[in-house]
């Protein structure tokens, strides 16, 4: 007694209750809630018919197709379509590349097992540049080195920078307004801010706080009208006598401060001035190698005010050098100074020191013009590709960079080598430019191999129906479009979107990499649903003709004479890559009348009974044979079985395509029967008939044609008696 009462308890639980967790066996999982004894409704971060699966965090998509002609990268995309989820874990499996729980953004280049060589900092495009929001803002990270240092990983040292000393310049002037009579005041320059200046500090004690900063090299600090305070009413002038260039403005806490032009408002007589002295490695007279300049013939270090010195920076042109006389300052004799003459760095072999590396020409104003494919002061580089920005500091695009800020430019060769990941490179071209498609790195393959296509965004918007192509990402942005299983086809297990042990197991590849696939979709067993019903209603005129009919992407199209009786229809249909089996009756089947499906009054009722949910109508693929005659198609119930992976019932193994049905599930028929018998579709809508859910077996839902034709005709009377088909 307690035995039986305990299986029928077992039988109650499956046969009525919400899907057994398939790894636990508890109801939902334990990750979920019972709704009417049917579904469950999982818990967040859960899902699958019986919550057992994890949801993994979602990003920005990086690639996906638009939305818009303008629109694109969906946000809320599990691993950002860049990963794979670990559904027992909830935890993305990223390309390599790509970082961050949902992958939603790039790594930063290492070196030396440092990010950014531990000499920057791993910034977002955000971060780096607040004043840009495009979709990749939060995503695009790179290296922003520290002071001294460059590259695109950090790795290379800058080398000492001066003034261009065959080109004329002023040092930057700033204006300082300061009226306060006590505490203290402070500047801020570059970021950095001074330690508290005393209001009446002297001028050698405000160079002293500027001075202190790295930020600035060597100021110089004048007070006008002989003031010994910084604070008295007192205009001052800083001077940058070694940070050249247009230099950003000071901020200043105790007062104005004026630049670019504009004069003092205490003393409108004193003018600030914009700096226009070069602030370029080597002075632009020298080869940068690894922090140090190697001056070109005849330059040599300058003390970083046009003088000679011991800032290796190239920026003085030798006064015993033989062949020249020195360039005047602000007046350069420039027919006196010497061509560039370097070692060339793509032939180190090569000692001579050729004027312009021997592949430029050396111009009037003693530069170099360089043959196509050389760069560097005295074309001793080789150039290596420009391509658009992934990456930039300053706030607009385009913008470009050289290997795109994605990759090392190799000055001996002229090319880039793209940041590489796990041996797989993000992004690859010449210039770094474009995201390289995903390789699955097992298979060694491309969009799995032969399962998908790598295309751009905008080729993949194209063929959804979208002209993106005005966004700078439209054709840099690479992914996979994966392969659709061709239609249904009869077992074989050649083809590559059959996915056994099922004979109709045929589904489309899918995963950033397309080496995953779905599983095969069926009704759920769990809800009532009845198949789609399309009308035919053909005319000839003349009982002559034939006509073609063709369903969803299928390429083909079959040809049905308008004599065709239902086996007729039917079997043309069947033909199709996209049916398996329909059912085909004719309204009137009295024999009185010629069964022709072109019958006047007749009417053919095509049921898909492999085909479930709510179909795309069949379509007249051609009627040139068929004037005078009309072909109207309609649908005459709606289908409403689901066409849910694993029929919601069961697991889906994406990496295999297969189900991992539920206690008490199987897979159900592709053909025939209403209420799923155990067959060949793969998926799990077939129910253990003692598990079955006798609300199923109320006869409101044992349709029959007869039963439907009556309430659609209106008037009580059926159209036709179809039975129990
Ligand atoms: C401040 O300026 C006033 C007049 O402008 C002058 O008399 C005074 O000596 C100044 N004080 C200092 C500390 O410079
Ligand atoms: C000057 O500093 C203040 C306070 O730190 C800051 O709010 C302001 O934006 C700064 N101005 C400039 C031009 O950097
Ligand atoms: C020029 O002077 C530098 C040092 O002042 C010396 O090293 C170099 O040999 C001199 N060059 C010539 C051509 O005299
Ligand atoms: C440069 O110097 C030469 C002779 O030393 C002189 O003839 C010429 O006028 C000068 N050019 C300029 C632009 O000063
Ligand atoms: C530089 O050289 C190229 C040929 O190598 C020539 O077409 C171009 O006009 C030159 N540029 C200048 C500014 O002379
Ligand atoms: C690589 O391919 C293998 C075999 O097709 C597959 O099992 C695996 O999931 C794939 N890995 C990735 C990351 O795509
Ligand atoms: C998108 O572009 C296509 C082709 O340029 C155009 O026909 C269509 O109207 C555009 N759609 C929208 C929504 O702007
Ligand atoms: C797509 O848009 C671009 C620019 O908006 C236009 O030049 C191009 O002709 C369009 N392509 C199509 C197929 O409409
Ligand atoms: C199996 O399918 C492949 C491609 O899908 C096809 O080339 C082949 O002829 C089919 N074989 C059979 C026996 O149907
Ligand atoms: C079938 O088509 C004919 C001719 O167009 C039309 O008169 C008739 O009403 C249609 N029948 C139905 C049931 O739609
Ligand atoms: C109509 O279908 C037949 C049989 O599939 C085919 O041979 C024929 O080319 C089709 N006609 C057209 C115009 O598509
Ligand atoms: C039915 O149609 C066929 C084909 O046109 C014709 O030969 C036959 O005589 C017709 N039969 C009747 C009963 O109309």
């Amino acid at each position: 007694m307690g035995v039986v009462g305990v299986i029928s308890l077992l039988l109650f639980v499956v046969g009525y209750g919400c899907p057994l967790g398939h790894s636990n066996g508890l109801a939902c999982s334990g990750h979920g809630r019972c709704l009417d004894k049917d579904r469950c409704v999982c818990d967040d971060g859960f899902s699958g018919p019986d919550c057992s699966q994890r949801v993994c965090p979602s990003g920005r998509a990086w690639f996906d197709a638009a939305t818009s002609n303008t629109t694109a990268h969906s946000d809320f995309v599990e691993c950002s379509n860049m990963g794979y989820c670990n559904r027992e874990t909830g935890k993305c499996d990223c390309r390599p590349g790509l970082t961050g729980s949902a992958c939603q953004r790039t790594e930063c280049p290492e070196f030396d097992d440092k990010e950014c060589a531990g000499l920057g900092t791993c910034l977002s495009m955000r971060e780096a540049n607040p004043g840009y929001d495009d979709w990749d803002a939060d995503m695009m990270f790179a290296c922003v080195c520290d002071a001294g240092h460059k590259g695109f990983d950090c790795s290379e040292r800058e080398c000492p920078k001066g003034d261009d000393p065959l080109t004329p310049g002023v040092d930057e002037v700033q204006v300082v307004d300061c009226l306060v009579n006590q505490g203290t005041v402070t500047f801020e320059f570059r970021g950095q801010r001074t330690d508290p200046i005393p209001f009446d500090a002297s001028p050698e004690l405000v160079e002293f706080y500027l001075e202190k900063l790295s930020t600035i090299t060597d100021v110089e600090v004048f007070f006008f009208d002989d003031s010994v305070s910084l604070c008295n009413g007192t205009t001052s002038l800083v001077t940058f006598v070694r940070d050249h260039g247009d230099l950003p403005d000071l901020n200043f806490t105790g007062g104005d401060v004026f630049t670019d032009g504009v004069s003092s408002a205490l003393r409108p007589s004193v003018a600030s001035v914009s700096g226009t002295k070069e602030w370029v490695e080597c002075s632009n007279h020298g080869t940068c190698d690894d922090g140090s300049c190697d001056c070109f013939t005849g330059f040599t270090a300058s003390d970083g005010r046009g003088n000679i010195g011991n800032v290796g920076d190239c920026g003085v042109l030798a006064s015993n050098y033989s062949d020249f006389v020195v360039v005047q300052f602000f007046q350069p004799n420039v027919s006196k100074a010497p061509c560039p003459r370097a070692k060339p760095r793509w032939n180190k072999n090569n000692p001579e020191r050729a004027i312009c590396s021997g592949v430029g020409e050396c111009m009037p104003d003693r530069t170099c013009n360089c043959s196509l494919g050389y760069a560097g002061e005295a074309c001793e580089f080789k150039e290596c590709p420009v391509g658009q920005a992934w990456f930039f500091t300053e706030e607009v695009r385009p913008q470009e960079a050289t290997c795109s800020h994605k990759g090392k430019c190799d000055a001996t060769t002229g090319e880039c080598s793209c940041a590489a990941s796990n041996g797989q490179q993000l992004f690859e071209g010449p210039a770094c430019e474009v995201m390289a498609c995903p390789i699955n790195s097992t298979t060694d393959e491309i969009c799995g191999g032969d399962h998908g296509e790598c295309v751009t965004m905008a080729q993949l918007s194209r063929r959804r129906g979208f002209n993106y192509s005005e966004s700078w990402d439209a054709n840099v942005i690479r992914g996979c479009v994966c392969d659709k299983s061709e239609g249904v086809f009869d077992y074989n297990t050649s083809s590559s979107s059959y996915r056994g042990p099922f004979a109709y197991a045929y589904t489309d590849w899918t995963g950033y990499t397309c080496d995953h696939s779905f599983c095969p979709a069926g009704d759920n067993p769990f809800t009532w649903g009845q198949n789609e019903v399309q009308m035919l209603n053909c005319t000839s005129s003349g009982r002559s003709g034939t006509f073609n009919l063709t369903f969803r992407d299928a390429v083909e199209s079959v040809e049905i004479p308008w004599w065709a009786d239902p086996q007729k229809v039917e079997r043309e249909l069947e033909r199709l890559s996209t049916i398996r089996d329909v059912k085909v009756e004719f309204v009137h089947r009295n024999e009185s009348r010629n069964e022709t499906v072109c019958s006047e009054g007749q009417l053919a009722m095509i049921e898909f009974r492999s085909e479930r949910g709510d179909l795309p109508l069949i379509v007249v693929a051609d009627d040139s044979n068929f004037r005078g005659g009309s072909i109207e198609i309609t649908e005459f119930l709606k289908g409403s079985k689901e066409n849910v992976e694993c029929s919601a019932a069961g697991i889906c193994n994406r990496e295999i395509g297969q189900c991992t049905c539920l206690d008490g599930f199987y897979s159900g028929s592709d053909v025939g029967e209403r209420l799923g018998a155990v067959g060949q579709r793969g998926d799990c809508s077939f129910r253990h008939t003692s598990t079955r859910d006798p609300k199923w077996q109320n006869p409101l839902f044992q349709y029959s044609y007869s039963f439907v034709l009556v309430s659609a005709s209106g008037d009580g009377a059926p159209v036709g008696d179809f039975g129990d088909l």
